[in-house]
């Protein structure tokens, strides 16, 4: 399929129900070759709610004031024990930018994980960190980082974050992931302000060259309270097609259907997975916490339980002919 910029323009704006339905075939004819028809499953566990950065668009911001909450290694070990019964083999541990995860800290968390679930893949996602701090997490065992790079543009991304943060801090912050030998995810929203078809074909441009080994993406969603929190929320086709278009251009790639798509549409993660996507993310932190880790509005699942989440995700990827295997889903390189 031809992907060049002029195409990418047509993809994303065209209003030609076929053109688009090709794009979706295309793609899952893409990650069919590599993948085979399999979602793979990762535990998401929201370990902290703390955050000291304050990106204009989300929920978690450091000026909002609501209840924060950080879970001790024995809730996270917990909440891994309860994955592990239900067949995950990968934890996400995914946090705001919070000075208490130190090194020692994170360290000792993963060495435990990975202690007791030596079949596991640790996927972190705490934020920016220093390269020296990265290695100290790879070290202890941590195989895989997501830190979505949010924009491609400098300006945009000046535009949703306060100066003191770094649009080129954070993509050497990707650059140090990547040389320290993590898998690495990137990614942006979809239709966060500021956004425009110029901004997307960056973005596009940047994953097609960086070969991230993981792409999140999801729509913005507005949350109360944040100076976005008026703003209105992305759209759903735009997210689908754009999945659609990162899985032909890297067939390899590993993509989520996000549990933003999830909250926007009630079938938003089972047409992500007809767009070429290949992960879910069910959450599997203490149902207490949930509530409290609101990065937007109305944010999926809130209620249930690890199980209640993870059967309705295996339910869901069923019927629409997908299998969901008890294995790492490690990235791979070459094809089936
Ligand atoms: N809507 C959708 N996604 C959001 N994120 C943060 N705030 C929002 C929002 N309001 C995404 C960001 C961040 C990830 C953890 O969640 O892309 O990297
Ligand atoms: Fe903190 Fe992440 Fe929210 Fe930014 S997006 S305020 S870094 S939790």
């Amino acid at each position: 399929m031809n992907l060049s910029s002029n195409n990418i323009e047509h993809l994303l704006t065209t209003s030609d129900p076929v053109a688009i339905d090709d794009l979706f075939a295309e793609a899952c004819r893409a990650r069919d070759e590599v993948y085979g028809r399999k979602v793979f499953m990762r535990g998401l566990i929201e370990v902290t709610s703390h955050c000291r950065n304050n990106c204009l668009y989300c929920g978690l911001r450091r000026d909002m004031r609501c209840a924060r909450y950080r879970l001790s290694k024995e809730q996270i070990l917990d909440c891994c024990r309860t994955g592990y019964e239900l067949g995950f083999r990968t934890f996400v541990m995914q946090g705001g930018e919070d000075a208490w995860m130190t090194d020692e800290r994170v360290c000792d968390i993963v060495r435990s994980v990975k202690q007791e679930f030596p079949d596991c893949a640790i996927t972190l996602s705490l934020g920016e960190r220093g390269r020296e701090s990265f290695a100290r997490l790879k070290e202890a065992g941590a195989d895989r980082y997501l830190l979505r790079h949010e924009t491609a543009d400098a300006a945009h991304y000046a535009l949703l974050h306060p100066a003191e943060m770094r649009f080129e801090h954070r993509m050497q912050c990707l650059q140090d992931l990547r040389d320290l030998g993590f898998q690495v995810g990137c990614g942006f929203m979809v239709g966060s302000p500021g956004q425009s078809i110029e901004t997307l074909k960056k973005d596009l441009a940047f994953i097609d060259e960086f070969r991230p080994e993981m792409v999140g993406i999801g729509p913005f969603i507005p949350a109360d309270g944040t100076p976005f929190g008026h703003e209105p929320a992305g759209s759903v086709e735009l997210t689908l097609r754009l999945l659609a278009i990162i899985r032909v251009m890297h067939p390899h790639v590993l993509l989520p259907a996000t549990s933003a798509l999830g909250t926007m549409h009630p079938q938003g993660r089972e047409r992500a997975i007809g767009a070429g996507a290949n992960v879910v993310m069910p959450n599997l932190s203490p149902r207490d916490t949930r509530a409290l880790y609101s990065i937007y509005n109305n944010k999926l699942a809130t209620g249930s339980e690890a199980a209640e989440s993870a059967a309705d995700i295996r339910a869901r990827m069923a019927a629409i002919g997908m299998e969901v295997p008890t294995e790492r889903g490690d990235y791979r390189k070459t094809v089936v």
